[in-house]
């Protein structure tokens, strides 16, 4: 498959590190190296629901990158230069809320950044924009995931808050996060989707609740069983990832082929930044 029009990315989190089949990994053909103005960056390309689909993983396959060292900036410079309009975004979050225990799967619609120091913006040289982010992931393309999924037994809502990680929360952080309304936490979400936005690429995410994070108060002898580890997180991701792909799957199948994402930025501040020079 060339890497000429895909209008549909997937972004695997912790624990998805393929999306077409046992053999993706092993086949060179459908892996592309791609050069960006930030440094390179990988994509495999298959086909999804019927679509070309990009698949990305941010950790790396082999979960070698930690969540601040990712290279968003590339990532997300890489699929616009496919032509991505969509990226369907996978994620392994923690529940914050005791109403998103470990199973759940949510349609997160909202974002807290507790993030630092990370490169969020393609808009530090030349002109400078500010990007709406009221609605951070397009309300359009989340009705449509919403509807898709209808009848599966999904959150059609959730605010997650990104912390920076690579450690947990502490007990009285993850209280906290949940009194500020927090429904499930990750450390990802910020700043790939304003990020994807930037580049009028709309985002939806689909995340899979792999824990309680800290916020249970066992009493004493009792153990917490879904306290949050990253062991916890990946074989909890690996035994849902059937699930996880054909809730992906569906919603790649229902989204229009003619599908037009928002314009946040002027599409000539958007060109100007795809035609910087590759480093
Ligand atoms: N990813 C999965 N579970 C998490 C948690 N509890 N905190 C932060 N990121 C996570």
């Amino acid at each position: 498959m060339t890497t000429a029009d895909v209008q549909i990315a997937v972004i695997g989190g912790s624990g998805l590190y393929s999306l077409f089949g046992p053999d993706e990994n092993s086949n060179e053909a459908e892996k592309h190296r791609i050069e960006t103005p930030y440094g390179p960056t990988a994509v495999t390309i298959g086909e999804l629901g019927g679509r070309r689909t990009a698949f990305l993983t941010r950790h790396g396959v082999d979960h070698s990158v930690a969540p601040h060292l990712i290279n968003y900036r590339a990532n997300i410079w890489a699929l616009a230069s496919l032509g991505v309009r969509v990226i369907l975004s996978s994620s392994a979050v923690g529940g914050v809320s005791p109403d998103y225990p470990p199973g759940t799967l949510v349609l997160t619609d909202q974002f807290i950044d507790r993030t630092h120091g990370r490169a969020d913006t393609f808009y530090d040289q030349g002109s400078v924009q500010h990007l709406a982010a009221a609605d951070p992931f397009a309300p359009e393309l989340h009705d449509i995931a919403v509807a898709a999924l209808n009848g599966s037994d999904i959150k059609p809502a959730g605010t997650c808050v990104v912390i920076q990680g690579p450690r947990f929360s502490t007990r009285a952080e993850s209280l906290w996060f949940r009194a500020a309304g927090a429904h499930t936490i990750n450390m990802t979400m910020y700043p790939e989707v304003p990020l994807a936005a930037e580049l009028n690429i709309d985002t939806v995410n689909l995340s899979f609740v792999t824990d309680s994070d800290a916020g249970l108060t066992p009493q004493p002898g009792e153990v917490d069983e879904d306290a949050v580890s990253h062991s916890l997180v990946l074989e909890r991701l690996a035994a849902a990832q059937p699930r996880i792909v054909a809730a992906i799957e569906t919603i790649v199948r229902a989204i229009p082929a003619d599908y037009l994402p928002r314009e946040s930025i002027a599409p000539d501040e958007v060109r100007a930044v795809l035609a910087r020079p590759i480093s």
